[in-house]
């Protein structure tokens, strides 16, 4: 039994305003965070930003429509970065944003500003190529070359998580990477190479040639010849 005095049925109770305050409290509080949380408005016109790529910071003044794939290869210079078809469907634009490869055509620069932003040209270092890059060259895994900076940067952050990937790893890392000229496999054995693992070129001993093979022999196989009498018997040929 409560020791409160009955209230009446109707009309604004004790009770009813300390629960309309603590109510109107929690509202307040989570409005005040709500409109807190919500990002400034920004353009149509440039705005500042500082894009950090490979070490150095860049201040630019960009409309907030700009991608980074158009802020890295117009503003900056940095056209390692190709862009192919600008919808985020072929990887040839992949850079990696605090360390994770994301399709630069479909970032706007304003969303990297003050991240950590890696393009190819930021992978050598005192003009040496990383041993990715050499092991790209040495087994021919580019023709056009315009699948090769996004195919890299795949490749970089697959051996920085797993040093000695198996193929079928290899393959899953550049499948958001499309290459039109088909190097597929010079490109996994360029990450086998850089890995230090035997490609199929260098180690895996190749399947003899089916002319090399002895040829079967069944002349003297009897279970070949009781076949063949079989077949002659019920042809009424035996
Ligand atoms: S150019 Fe960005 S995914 Fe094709
Ligand atoms: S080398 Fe030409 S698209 Fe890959």
């Amino acid at each position: 039994m409560s020791d409160e005095p009955d209230e009446p049925r109707s009309g604004f109770t004790r009770r009813d305003l300390v629960r309309g305050s603590l109510v109107g409290a929690v509202a307040a509080t989570i409005g005040g965070k709500a409109r807190a949380a919500e990002p400034e408005s920004m353009g149509p016109g440039a705005a500042p930003l500082e894009l950090n790529v490979n070490g150095s910071v860049h201040r630019l003044s960009l409309e907030p429509r700009v991608t980074l794939a158009d802020a890295l290869r117009d503003r900056i210079g940095l056209t390692g970065t190709k862009v192919v078809c600008g919808r985020g469907a072929c990887g040839a634009c992949t850079v990696l944003l605090d360390g994770k490869t994301v399709c630069s055509c479909l970032t706007l620069a304003h969303e990297a500003a003050g991240k950590p932003i890696t393009t190819i040209e930021g992978l050598a270092s005192d003009g040496r190529l990383t041993p990715l890059q050499e092991a790209f060259i040495a087994t021919d895994a580019l023709q056009c070359g315009f699948c090769t900076s996004g195919m890299i940067l795949s490749c970089k952050v697959l051996l920085d998580t797993n040093p000695k990937p198996t193929r079928q790893a290899i393959r899953e890392a550049v499948a958001g990477n499309l290459c039109r000229c088909g190097t597929y496999n010079h490109v996994f054995e360029a990450v086998e190479r850089a890995a230090g693992q035997k490609t199929a070129k260098e180690g895996a001993p190749h399947p003899a040639p089916r002319t090399q093979q002895p040829e079967p022999n069944y002349e003297d196989d009897p279970r070949v010849a009781e076949a063949l009498r079989q077949v002659l018997d019920e042809e009424g040929m035996a």
